[in-house]
């Protein structure tokens, strides 16, 4: 198998965001950096994100000595640089010059100069000067050695609702809909409250003092904001793409926090067809009093399984904290040996790097407090610092282990944006409680739990090479979805779904004449009604002999062929089904009606990992707490284990593995201290 690199970089990228514009006054301090950056093991660093005004101080006038000189220091150290386009943020002459480049917002409220990542994706002035300024960057630095990657923007997100960009709206529309408003209309489900749109230019984009109601309007709108975001991107590229062909591109994708789940803003798995490696931002709230660290540990995992699947390639973490942020409800340090263990974890799962916001913190600002490698103290004696050289070394070592290994997965799990979407604006179940992306991180626990590698899969991946696929509350599921999950089952796969899946398509309207035929017929059971609980209700299934609490959901159904797995123990459907397993041409599908703990998520999954034959990267016991990941290339497998716990683990090896870091074999008992790593070598073919 060949190697996929994400650069041509044969190290793994430890370093981050270095924004030396915030110190152009304070030479030593750049002075300093160099130095540090050495002392710390890094080598990668990106720069110049929010630098547009120490870049273009005035309009057309321009600086690129102290970026020269810079990237010298940074090059004198055999570091690299990732350069960032600027338009994350605009100088304020800019928006003064030319308010065009300034958002609306949803209440059609021109925004005023401030903060960031918040100019408008149509402004033709934007738009032009952002490639006049990628242009310069780009014939100034696009030969330098030291050049790694392009990093466009920063964290795209928000939306704009300038005439301009309803313009483009409604041009968007006539493109999609045939330039028939019968067919919009139809879709949007018109008639409704007396919603039929005659003329194109009655159309606005959704608002709290205008239309809001309309839910393929809004499933549209939000279609329309990636698209839009996605035409800016490409715009944005253009003068890189034609003058530095080789660099590879990308831009910072991120999760939706604080909950920690997949981003909703945008339709990454749009995003990533256009950039050429996946990077993300991570912050996790590690030591948070609502969660034990493995569930934690475990929903990391998803997102970093979700990012690698984008493009089914090892991708970069493009930020993360050494120590804590500033923006969670409690900014709580990582305790000693969390940050070496976390950011195991990313590479464990496919990342190329552990990249850092920032590089040194700031010294004023809303930022000052937000932990960086550098502190106000300027110090490399202080313990995060030390952590991170620790880091650095250690990456150093593994570098020819990890970078270009790959990840595999038989079990697949599917998430849509455009469903959650939809599903968000349902007015209907519980509005608090639907919870997709936390829903897909239950499920995929109970396969971390037993080390069994998981891809995140989007609707447009091949499905045929897994054995098993979980679709859980895929609300929307388009004709053409559900073609594709038939010739999967037909063709010997096993599917898993769940209550609110398949009630709608992909206009957001409902199924008529009951649930969706193809998915009647290849789950064997007709959903009839959704019980939606009050926090405090409960309903218990029983199910192989164990009774398994309900949450939330509880769906009631008529069979149609498939056999019952459990049932509900109470209410009015007491008895009735609420697990069911049906077999369909060579493959079957298992239809969980309600939402179910943890404890049978482990047991149902449980027997179908041992039924399918699915096996973990390294055959060894251990407790609850320890997972054991690898990434594997030319016959060799770099296996991490990792203990998510603040106790010491016996792991049980059954194996011959090599300790990386001692190079000596290793099997029988190994004792994992709290947050203890070892990487480990297992010889495949
Ligand atoms: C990211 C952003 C960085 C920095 C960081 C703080 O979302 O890209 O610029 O603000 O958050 O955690």
């Amino acid at each position: 198998m060949d190697r996929i690199r994400v650069t041509d970089d044969k190290r793994l990228l430890h370093g981050g965001d270095y924004n030396p514009d915030q110190w152009l006054d304070y030479p030593d301090i750049l002075e300093e950096d160099v130095k540090l950056m050495k002392k710390a093991h890094t080598n990668t660093f990106s720069i110049g994100i929010f630098a547009w005004a120490a870049l273009e101080p005035e309009e057309g006038v321009y600086h690129f000595e102290w970026l020269d000189q810079v990237i010298e220091r940074i090059a004198s150290i055999d570091g690299r640089f990732i350069l960032a386009t600027p338009s994350g943020a605009r100088p304020a002459w800019m928006s003064k010059n030319h308010p065009e480049v300034l958002r609306v917002d949803s209440l059609r409220r021109k925004q005023l100069h401030g903060a960031r990542h918040n100019h408008c994706f149509s402004s033709p002035y934007y738009r032009r000067k952002t490639q006049e300024m990628n242009t310069l960057l780009a014939e100034r630095y696009g030969d330098h050695p030291a050049l790694l990657m392009w990093h466009i923007s920063n964290e795209f997100g928000g939306e704009c609702h300038c005439d301009l960009c309803q313009e483009n709206f409604r041009a968007w529309l006539k493109n999609k809909y045939d330039n028939d408003l019968d067919k919009l209309n139809h879709a949007w489900w018109g008639p409704f409250w007396s919603h039929t749109i005659t003329e194109w230019d009655q159309i606005e984009s959704p608002s709290p003092i205008g239309e809001s109601a309309v839910h393929g309007m809004n499933l549209d709108w939000r279609r329309f904001v990636s698209y839009q975001t996605i035409d800016f991107y490409k715009n944005e590229i253009v003068p890189l793409r034609e003058r530095t062909p080789d660099i590879p591109i990308t831009t910072n994708f991120m999760s939706d926090n604080p909950e920690f789940v997949p981003f909703t803003a945008l339709d990454y798995s749009q995003f990533a067809k256009e950039v050429d490696v996946i990077s993300w931002d991570a912050y996790p709230a590690w030591h948070n009093d609502q969660e034990d660290t493995p569930t934690l540990a475990s929903r990391v995992a998803f997102l970093n399984d979700h990012f690698y699947n984008m493009k089914h390639q090892p991708f970069l973490l493009m930020e993360s904290t050494p120590s804590l942020v500033n923006w969670h409800d409690v900014n709580k340090a990582k305790r000693p040996g969390m940050h070496f263990l976390s950011s195991m974890q990313m590479l464990a799962h496919g990342s190329d790097s552990v990249l850092y916001f920032q590089w040194r913190k700031s010294r004023g600002s809303s930022e000052k407090f937000h932990g960086a490698v550098v502190d106000h103290d300027r110090s490399s004696e202080n313990r995060v610092f030390k952590e991170v050289a620790q880091l650095g070394q250690a990456m150093e070592a593994l570098s020819d282990h990890v970078v270009g290994y790959q990840r595999k997965a038989d079990v697949g799990i599917l998430y849509d944006v455009e469903s959650e979407w939809a599903l968000k604006d349902a007015q209907g179940f519980g509005l608090k409680t639907k919870h997709y992306g936390e829903t897909l991180q239950k499920h995929y626990q109970a396969f971390w739990e037993r080390n069994i590698a998981v891809d995140i899969l989007s609707k447009e991946d091949d499905l045929e090479h897994y054995k098993i696929l979980l679709i859980p509350m895929l609300y929307m599921v388009s004709e053409e979805t559900a073609t594709k999950l038939q010739a999967y089952v037909k063709n010997g796969g096993t599917l898993v779904g769940t209550y609110i899946t398949g009630l709608v398509d992909e206009s957001d309207l409902t199924y008529l004449g009951g649930w969706y035929g193809p998915l009647k017929e290849m789950f064997g059971i007709e959903p009839t009604e959704t019980d939606t609980f009050y926090p405090s209700d409960r309903n218990h299934v029983s199910y192989k002999g164990q009774s398994y609490e309900v949450r939330d959901y509880a769906t009631l159904m008529n069979m149609a062929g498939a056999e019952t797995l459990g049932s509900y123990e109470e209410d009015f459907y007491k008895g009735t089904s609420a697990v069911t397993r049906n077999e369909y041409h060579n493959g079957q599908t298992y239809y969980i009606g309600a939402r179910l703990d943890d404890a049978f998520h482990q047991a149902f999954y449980g027997e179908l990992i041992d039924a399918l034959g699915l096996k973990a990267p390294l055959d060894l016991r251990h407790k609850r707490g320890v997972s054991v990941q690898a990434r594997e290339a030319e016959g060799r497998q770099t296996i991490f284990i990792m203990n998510f716990t603040e106790e010491m683990q016996a792991i049980e090896i059954m194996e011959d593995v090599t300790d990386l870091q001692t190079h000596s074999p290793l099997s029988g008992t190994l004792d994992l201290a709290p947050y203890e790593v070892r990487v480990v070598e297992k010889v495949v073919s």
